[in-house]
């Protein structure tokens, strides 16, 4: 099928790509022209496993083009999906005006009945929106129908995610519609959810938001457990041994960050506030998650009282691995407030660094590699559990002034880092220079 993609981010661009690689003919359409020739060269403006490849090869099988012009992405497409921004506004609400004008360039520019598939994560409603918006202003005799249609893809296995993912919601209200949508994703091979526009749109907001609730609950835990000399992986993993429960997500660290948890959560309580409905557990969540990224500070000032003047190194600034995406990491706030408290801060990412450069405080300095940062420094910080730090020779912290690593990923075994005479401390488990004191002789 001919299918036009609205919107080049991260959802945009591996939507197009997964649908040209099932064999359909893509074209996405992006306003920003450098962005668009990189990508007509197969170049991937951001970082995701395996995607550039995808691009390159389906931009050789002429399955997949990228146009800055509206009219001629737009006009042979017999379906087009809308993946534009849903950037949060000040009060925490998701901004949609991205959606509404790309509701509008589809109703200037096709020429025949349209199929209008939403991707982007809009607030419960918005179809309607978008229905009513390309509707008044479509030619006459024209029709469009909407489905819903949201992404559950994770930055970082996005590719993997498309062919492999649990399940594709599709919201529609018409039997056609219904039935093009399923053809067009069936060669993914992935179970189909068919069920009303509303409620899918309310399944991608609620899923990001059981999902961020299972961190915060599991890392309020492991502040408890670290209070009463409990561990936490070994209550995770008897945990998530009840299949009720599940053993993903339960994972204690630093918080979650990314493009899509923070947002999403503080979105749902703004919509469920719009209906005069008060989210408490929810306001929780994004609280416990506030206090969670700046974990790592308060242990970090229990070790080191004073902080002004000494080197400290970062590990790790993307929000998860595997992805150079910066949003809401909780290297933003960590940074922020050791530059705040007169350290030196000397960070390394395997890939995220150039993003970081134009986000992070300017007196943050960067290492080329893990033994550059840590090399003479009072405190090392874990925030990204990367598998060059997770793999990284315990050795290279012995040329820290004195080992002191504080890990917000628990990225190493308590036992390695106590045999290598490293003062660890990790989130939820206890720490290593106390079990060095409490060991038998
Ligand atoms: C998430 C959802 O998983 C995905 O379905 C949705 O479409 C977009 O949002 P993503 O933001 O890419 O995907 O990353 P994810 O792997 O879910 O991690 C989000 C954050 O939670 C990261 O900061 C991660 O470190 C943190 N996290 C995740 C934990 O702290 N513990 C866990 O057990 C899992």
């Amino acid at each position: 099928m001919r299918i036009a993609v609205i919107g080049t981010g991260y959802v945009g661009l591996v939507t197009g790509v997964s649908l040209s690689e099932i064999g359909h003919h893509i074209t996405c359409i992006d306003v920003n022209e450098d962005k668009v020739a990189k990508m007509q060269n197969g170049i991937s403006p951001i970082y995701e496993p395996g995607l550039s490849e995808l691009m390159t090869k389906n931009i050789n099988e002429k399955r997949l083009s990228f146009t800055t012009d509206h009219q001629e992405g737009l006009q042979q497409a017999e379906i087009v999906y809308i993946a534009v921004g849903t950037p949060e506004n000040i009060d925490g609400s998701a901004d949609l005006s991205f959606v509404a004008q790309a509701a509008k360039d589809i109703a200037g520019n096709v020429e025949h009945n349209i199929i209008v598939v939403t991707k982007s994560t809009v607030p419960v409603g918005t179809n309607d929106m978008i229905k009513d918006i390309i509707q008044t202003h479509l030619p006459n005799g024209l029709m469009v129908e909407v489905v819903s249609n949201p992404e559950f893809l994770k930055e970082g296995s996005a590719i993997h995610d498309s062919f492999h993912g649990d399940r594709i919601v599709i919201g529609a209200d018409s039997e056609h519609a219904f039935s093009i949508i399923e053809q067009v994703n069936q060669p993914f091979g992935v179970p189909i959810f068919k069920t009303d526009i509303k409620s899918a749109e309310m399944i991608k907001y609620a899923s990001n938001a059981f999902l961020a609730t299972k961190i915060s609950f599991i890392n309020e835990i492991s502040n408890i457990c670290e209070l009463l000399g409990a561990n936490i992986e070994n209550v995770s993993t008897g945990m998530g041994l009840d299949q009720r429960i599940g053993s993903q997500f339960l994972k204690a660290g630093i918080g979650y960050g990314g493009s899509c948890f923070p947002k999403d959560t503080k979105a749902l309580i703004q919509i469920a506030g719009n209906v005069e409905y008060e989210f408490e557990l929810l306001k929780g969540v994004v609280n416990v998650n506030k206090k969670q990224q700046g974990i790592l500070i308060s242990k970090l000032n229990d070790c080191l009282p004073v902080i002004s003047g000494k080197k400290i190194a970062v590990l790790g600034l993307s929000f998860k691995p595997n992805t150079d995406d910066m949003r809401e990491s909780a290297s933003i706030l960590v940074t922020e407030e050791l530059i705040k408290q007169g350290a030196k801060v000397v960070a390394y990412d395997p890939i995220a660094m150039e993003n970081a450069k134009s986000i992070l405080n300017p007196l943050v300095q960067y290492a080329d590699s893990i033994e550059d940062a840590v090399e003479n420094s009072d405190a090392a910080l874990i925030l990204t559990d990367w598998s060059e730090i997770k793999n990284v020779e315990l050795a290279v912290f012995n040329k820290m002034k004195k080992p002191l690593v504080i890990d917000g990923r628990n990225c190493f075994a308590l036992k390695a880092m106590e045999n290598n005479g490293i003062d660890y401390h990790s989130i939820g488990r206890p720490v290593s220079a106390k079990l060095i004191e409490a060991a038998p002789i």
